[in-house]
Order: structure tokens, then C-alpha cells, then sequence
């Protein structure tokens, strides 16, 4: 029986456009973060560290750094899931789906889904999706193809339409938002104190770009 929980469900494997014409259905889709994917998910956040980007996972904010997702990797899953938890909408306004983009049975990224965008920093500069590929694996075509899939996936569970916003200067994400049909919509200076809110360092304020997406067209 299907688990009526959307964060719960292993969802179907997606062929790209490419793919299809040609007859052959590749190995690349969204899951919910699971245990399998230990090994390859801990070379993907070691690569992240390399970066100073480990921020990308999650894995900071619930209180991991690599020494401990090593040693409790099945306690960050179950807290990854967590944060989809219908009671996250009382004690923090919203819930986050988190799902991870898995080619050929190998952790390539991340991707979350934030319906009720329930909070004033969601709002205005966090928007409905986030996403990361690890540093290994990017410009690679994975960052379009999170972004398709996590828009299938917010079709999935009832969304018209979704804000999504990136850093003026971050050129793939925006090659990719409007790749996937982001129309823009207005640039918001974002001050070093919420940047640093973001767990990112910032010396400097920036300009968050926001981009809207309808998705009813995607459900005919
Ligand atoms: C942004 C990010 C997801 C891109 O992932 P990716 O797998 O490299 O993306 P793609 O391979 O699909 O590339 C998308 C486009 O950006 C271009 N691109 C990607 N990385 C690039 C780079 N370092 N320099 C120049 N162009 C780059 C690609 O060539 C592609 O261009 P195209 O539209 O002409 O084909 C990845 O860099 C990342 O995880 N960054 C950290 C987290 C982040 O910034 N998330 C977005 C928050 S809004």
C-alpha cells in the first residue's frame, strides 16, 4: 500500500526528455534520504567541507559536521525526515520535504520542498526550493535536472506555483531557474546579518533575484 505521506515515498524513476527519444530510461531520480546511501552521500559532504559549502546538506544546521555524520549517519536520516513532520507547522511554521537526487544508486545532490513558505525569511529570500549538487558532480546537467524533479515533485503535492530565489552572482542557479521556466520577478538586497543567518560568511550585502514558476501547466 502507497505510505500517504509524500516524504515517505520512494517516487518513480524519471526519464529526461533525451532519454525518452532514444528509448532508454536512465537511472536518475528523487528518493527520500535513506541509509543505502551512506557511502556516497559521505564523499559527497567530504567534497562539500573542500568547499566550505557542507551547509548544502543540512548537515550543519541539525548539528553534524562530517566526524559525527560519520559515526550517526542513521540518526541525520531520521532527522533529515523530521523536518517533514506535519508537527514542524506548529513549532516552526513550516515543513521541509527533503529529498536527495540518486544516479545509478549513488547520492548526487539535494533537493528541498517548502510548501507553506511559513516564516518571514522564506518569504522573501528562502522561497519554496533549495538545491545542491555536490561539488564532484556539478556542471554535469544534474543542477537542471534536480530542479525539473523537484518541480514534478511540488506539482505532486498540490502546489500552482513556487518562488524560488538566487544570489544575483550565482550564474549556474540562475541559468538553471530559468532553464526550468523561472520568470522573474524582483532583486532584494539581503543584509550581511540574514546572510549570515543563512550560514553563509558574507562581508558584503548582496541581492537575492526572486522567480516565480507556475506549475498548472505541468499537470496537464
Ligand atoms: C548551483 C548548482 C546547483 C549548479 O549545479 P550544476 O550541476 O553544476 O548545474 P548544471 O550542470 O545543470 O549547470 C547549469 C548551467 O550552469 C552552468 N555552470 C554550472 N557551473 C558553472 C561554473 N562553475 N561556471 C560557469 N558555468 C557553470 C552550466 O554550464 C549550465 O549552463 P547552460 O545552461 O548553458 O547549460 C551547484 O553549483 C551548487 O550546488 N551550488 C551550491 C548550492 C547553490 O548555490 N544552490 C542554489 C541555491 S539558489
Amino acid at each position: 500500500m502507497l505510505d500517504p505521506d509524500p516524504s515517505h515515498q520512494v517516487l518513480p524513476k524519471v526519464t529526461s526528455p533525451e532519454s525518452a527519444l532514444l528509448g532508454v530510461v536512465d537511472a536518475v531520480s528523487l528518493e527520500t534520504p535513506a541509509e543505502t546511501y551512506r557511502e556516497s552521500f559521505l564523499v559527497g559532504a567530504t567534497a562539500f567541507v573542500a568547499e566550505k559549502r557542507l551547509e548544502s546538506t543540512y548537515a550543519p544546521f541539525l548539528g553534524y559536521d562530517v566526524h559525527r555524520l560519520r559515526r550517526e549517519f542513521g540518526t541525520f536520516v531520521w532527522d533529515l525526515k523530521q523536518l517533514a513532520d506535519d508537527s514542524r507547522l506548529h513549532s516552526s511554521g513550516y515543513r521541509d520535504h527533503v529529498f536527495w537526487l540518486i544516479d545509478d544508486g549513488e547520492y548526487i545532490g539535494q533537493t528541498s520542498i517548502r510548501p507553506e513558505l511559513g516564516t518571514a525569511y522564506l518569504i522573501t529570500y528562502g522561497g519554496h526550493i533549495g538545491y545542491s549538487i555536490r561539488p564532484d558532480r556539478q556542471q554535469q546537467g544534474y543542477g537542471r535536472r534536480i530542479l525539473s524533479l523537484a518541480l514534478d515533485e511540488c506539482s505532486r503535492l498540490g502546489m500552482d506555483r513556487v518562488l524560488i530565489t538566487c544570489d544575483e552572482d550565482n550564474m549556474p542557479s540562475r541559468r538553471i531557474i530559468e532553464a526550468n521556466g523561472g520568470t522573474f520577478e524582483s532583486g532584494l538586497t539581503m543584509d550581511r546579518a540574514i546572510r549570515r543567518a543563512e550560514g553563509r560568511k558574507s562581508e558584503k550585502d548582496i541581492q537575492k533575484l526572486r522567480y516565480w514558476i507556475e506549475l498548472r501547466d505541468r499537470r496537464r
